[in-house]
């Protein structure tokens, strides 16, 4: 994810549907914003949320591995935004297998994570997809409870790797 994918980004972000389990749709200048920090996060972390892409190199979405907190612990977790026009195609599915192997691979033996709103059924059932159960519920933020799913990944050799 680069600023020269900020059209792309603005357009999903700012999109209700996209948005609905958020308090809001974004503005492009906070679409700006996540960029940048999706380009601090793939600096300090070595990863974050990453563009998911046709093979024709259209925009999906993004999907990707950023550290979270839920009950005040720092949890790795995976998480997705598709373009609504593509929604229902296996797409958050399939990029969200990726990065469970990017995990498994260079950060376990660890709990991954996806942490949601109780409302959002298309995120919960992307989880459960990967292999997730409902493990916890976060209830440090202050106006909601959201559901934990994970899943405990254990390290690949480097054979597998
Ligand atoms: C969650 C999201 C990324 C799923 O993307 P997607 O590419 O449509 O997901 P998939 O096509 O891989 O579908 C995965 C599962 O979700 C189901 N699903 C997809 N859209 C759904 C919907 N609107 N309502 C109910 N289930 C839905 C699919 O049927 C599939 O379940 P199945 O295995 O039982 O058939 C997408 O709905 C989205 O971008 N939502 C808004 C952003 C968001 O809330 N992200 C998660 C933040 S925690």
């Amino acid at each position: 994810m680069t600023p020269g994918d900020l059209d792309d980004m603005a357009d999903m972000l700012g999109d209700p549907r996209v948005m609905a389990f958020y308090p809001a749709p974004l503005s492009r200048a906070e679409s700006a914003d996540w960029i940048d920090r999706m380009q601090r996060r793939y600096d300090n972390d070595g990863h974050g949320l990453w563009l998911i892409e046709t093979r024709d190199g259209d925009f999906v979405g993004d999907c990707g591995l950023t550290w979270q907190s839920a009950n005040g612990a720092r949890v790795l977790e995976v998480g997705y935004h598709v373009r609504s026009a593509l929604q229902g195609r296996g797409y958050a599915t399939e990029a969200a297998l990726a990065c469970v192997e990017v995990a498994r691979t260079h950060l376990a033996p660890t709990t991954l994570t996806a942490i949601i709103h109780p409302g959002n059924i298309a995120s919960r059932r992307v989880a459960e997809r990967l292999g997730m159960t409902h493990i916890d519920d976060d209830r440090a933020h202050p106006w909601i409870v959201r559901t934990v799913m994970g899943m405990p990944l254990e390290r690949a050799s480097r054979d597998q790797a």
